[in-house]
């Protein structure tokens, strides 16, 4: 089952089993980490994961789990394979260590963390890997539009920082929705500070009586994105899940869309 929000694990050190625990207790469904001890501990996600399963919080079949393989440029000394091994054999060792630190058998998503110089080396190994999806992240339309064309496999997934003022990724959006390929968007808060200080974004949070969070994420959801949110905080994971119950306008979804800041400081 492909969740509706993920919750994502990056810069949580030694908190990352804590909060992924509460955020799994709040009632995220998928989650997202990479083997890139830089920025990720995949290890603390998979001890989370193992507790929630072991305590019933959760079963595994219910759990969307999904990570990553990261080129040596965005890795630091904490490397998941041999620095000498040739591209598909650091897939392969990646993807080892991954399921070791996720304590699973399976992943549902496997996402090259973004485009390098050995592409199609790399997809063709993740190609080859029992897992039900794959993703590519930090991908540009035409960097997109080439993995598309040489992939055996097409990607399920695209994982972006999704910037406002590019009309939320209008473009590799548009390229998504044409191939079937699901957007996930993070950043939507952090991205955009200044679109959400603007008199438009405002307007549409008082009308809609939520806070800003939860109305970016609702936009998202309304717009066919799969958000993710990162949030340390159990009340904004709370919050953050709870926007089935409003919707934007189309009109609003179109200011949104625009851009929101020529529509007024
Ligand atoms: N593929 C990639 O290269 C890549 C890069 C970056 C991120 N990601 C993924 O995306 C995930 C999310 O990262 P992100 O960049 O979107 O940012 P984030 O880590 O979720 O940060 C969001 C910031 O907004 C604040 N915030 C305030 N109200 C909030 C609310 N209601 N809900 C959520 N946040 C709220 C948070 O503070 P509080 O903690 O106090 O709520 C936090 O400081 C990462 O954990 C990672 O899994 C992937």
């Amino acid at each position: 089952m492909i969740p509706t929000f993920i919750y994502g694990t990056a810069w949580k050190e030694e908190e990352t089993e804590r909060l992924t625990r509460l955020a799994i207790e709040a009632g995220f469904r998928g989650i997202d980490t990479a083997n890139q001890r830089r920025h990720y501990f995949e290890a603390g996600v998979g001890a989370a994961v193992a507790g929630a399963i072991r305590d019933g919080v959760v079963q595994r079949d219910e759990l969307f789990l999904q990570t990553k393989f990261t080129y040596l440029r965005g890795q630091d000394h904490r490397l998941p394979y041999d620095p000498k091994a040739d591209p598909a054999t650091q897939v392969r060792q990646s993807f080892a260590s991954s399921l070791e630190h996720l304590q699973v058998e399976a992943i549902d998503s496997y996402v090259l963390h973004g485009p390098g110089d050995h592409d199609r080396e790399v997809w063709r190994a993740m190609e080859a890997l029992p897992v039900r999806f794959l993703g590519i992240s930090n991908v540009s339309l035409h960097q997109l539009e080439a993995l598309h064309a040489f992939a055996s496999v097409k990607p399920m997934f695209v994982q972006n920082r999704c910037f406002a003022r590019s009309g939320w990724d209008a473009e590799v959006r548009a390229f998504c929705r044409a191939k079937g390929i699901i957007y996930q968007g993070f950043s939507l808060l952090t991205a955009n500070l200044n679109e959400l200080r603007s008199a438009a974004f405002r307007a549409i949070v008082t009308r809609v009586r939520r806070t800003p969070a939860q109305v970016v994420f609702r936009f998202a959801r309304q717009v066919g994105m799969l958000p993710l949110t990162g949030t340390t905080d159990p009340q904004h994971m709370r919050e953050d899940l709870a926007i089935d119950d409003f919707e934007l306008t189309s009109e609003e979804v179109g200011v949104m869309i625009s851009g929101l800041v020529r529509h007024g400081s």
